[in-house]
């Protein structure tokens, strides 16, 4: 198989796993990043993972450092890949910045890097005639909805700026589709929340020593680089007071874009918003406990107040996806706490 695919966003923590699915399926795999939050340890570990499984795909990752804001950059790679009579089979596009905390207080770099860096990839891609792609939304676009299970056609009504940018792609890529019947094939995956490494330990998530998601935290803690966890909230409306979210394996999240494009090549035009999540809901103490109970740690932990731009619960239900992909998750909750320790242990020297 010669078929080839953009990544953009592709050294980062889902981007690399998706990447090494890609490998080994065969496909050949250009990444674009700007690695403002990703490094070049991610590339050579795919390399070496490859490496491992003797496993011969390393011609096959084209890394490109640049930002998707620079049309000309993006414009230069398409050039070359026509000049080789080639297009790009499908795009995932990941490139982005993704914290809730830190888009209430710098709306601008996430209104530019998200939405223009978007524009700029999809004008670019249009005039390449390149027109099936798939998008890193997030089910942050939903806001404060009351429902147990959030499905696919409840109201778009993000409650922070990161998700106002999401719902705004997601909103572009509905006019583009429409503009263009019959040409643009598209998927939205709203990621609920992905969790855990590849059980190899050799790709994860960048660390830093004040990340905003609960899985890095619970690490740093565990790993003695913090003293306890804080926990935003003691009363939500929940089963112990603390919130819940749906905790899906980066491996099972992965494996859902590669479904995704599939699906997409070989069916006719259409745009899907689809959510990518287990439908299961965990607590937070839930969560901490399974971590401490798995990996035989202790996580001292304090209540604070609740977080800005968070919400009681955000779950899936996940039929739309099962349904069409015949996609289910494998990996469980306390696994995802065995990879995510794993991948920390092996890699806390980098910190
Ligand atoms: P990440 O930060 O690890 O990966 C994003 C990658 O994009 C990084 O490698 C970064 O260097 C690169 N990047 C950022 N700005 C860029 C730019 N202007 N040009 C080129 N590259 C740029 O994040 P992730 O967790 O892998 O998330 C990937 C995507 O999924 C993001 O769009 C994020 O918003 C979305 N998402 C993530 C989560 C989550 O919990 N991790 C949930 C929902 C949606
Ligand atoms: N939490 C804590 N303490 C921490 C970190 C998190 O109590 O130190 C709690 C949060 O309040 C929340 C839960 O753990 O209740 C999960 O928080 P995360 O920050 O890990 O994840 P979020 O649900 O806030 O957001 C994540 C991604 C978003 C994405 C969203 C989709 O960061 O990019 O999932 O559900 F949009």
């Amino acid at each position: 198989m010669n078929k080839k695919v953009l990544v953009t966003g592709g050294t980062g923590y889902i981007g690399s796993h998706i990447c090494l699915k890609l490998f080994e399926l065969g496909f050949d795999v250009y990444i674009i990043d700007s690695f403002i939050n990703s490094s070049h340890l991610n590339i050579a570990n795919l390399k070496l993972i490859n490496t491992q499984k003797k496993k011969n795909f390393n011609n096959k990752i084209h890394i490109i450092q640049g930002d998707i804001r620079d049309k000309s950059f993006l414009e230069k790679l398409f050039i070359g890949i026509a000049k080789k009579n080639k297009r790009f089979y499908s795009v995932i596009h990941m490139a982005g910045l993704k914290s809730v905390t830190e888009s209430t207080f710098n709306p601008l770099s996430y209104w530019d890097v998200n939405v223009n860096g978007t524009i700029n990839l999809l004008d670019v891609m249009s005039k390449f005639d390149c027109k099936t792609i798939i998008f890193s939304s997030s089910a942050t676009i939903y806001g404060k909805s009351k429902k147990k299970f959030l499905s696919e056609d409840l109201p778009i009504k993000p409650c922070n700026t990161y998700g106002e940018t999401k719902a705004t792609i997601e909103k572009i890529l509905s006019n583009l589709f429409f503009s263009d019947l019959g040409k643009w094939r598209i998927c939205n995956l709203r990621y609920f929340n992905p969790a855990g490494a590849d059980p190899s330990g050799l790709i994860g998530e960048k660390f830093c020593l004040n990340p905003n998601n609960l899985f890095p935290y619970l690490n740093l803690v565990a790993g003695g680089k913090k003293k306890f966890l804080k926990i935003y909230g003691n009363d939500w409306p929940t089963r112990d007071g603390t919130a819940i979210r749906d905790y899906v394996h980066i491996n099972d999240l992965a494996f859902g874009h590669i479904l995704a494009m599939n699906y997409l090549s070989s069916n006719k035009s259409q745009i899907l918003n689809l959510n990518l999540g287990t439908g299961n809901g965990n607590t937070v103490l839930e969560v901490l406990k399974t971590f401490q109970k798995v990996n035989n740690c202790e996580i001292k932990y304090v209540f604070k107040e609740r977080r800005i731009g968070d919400v009681t619960s955000l779950v899936a239900d996940n039929s739309n996806l099962k349904k069409l992909f015949n996609w289910s998750p494998c990996i469980s909750l306390s696994d995802m706490c065995r990879h995510s320790w794993n991948w920390f242990i092996k890699n806390k020297s980098t910190l």
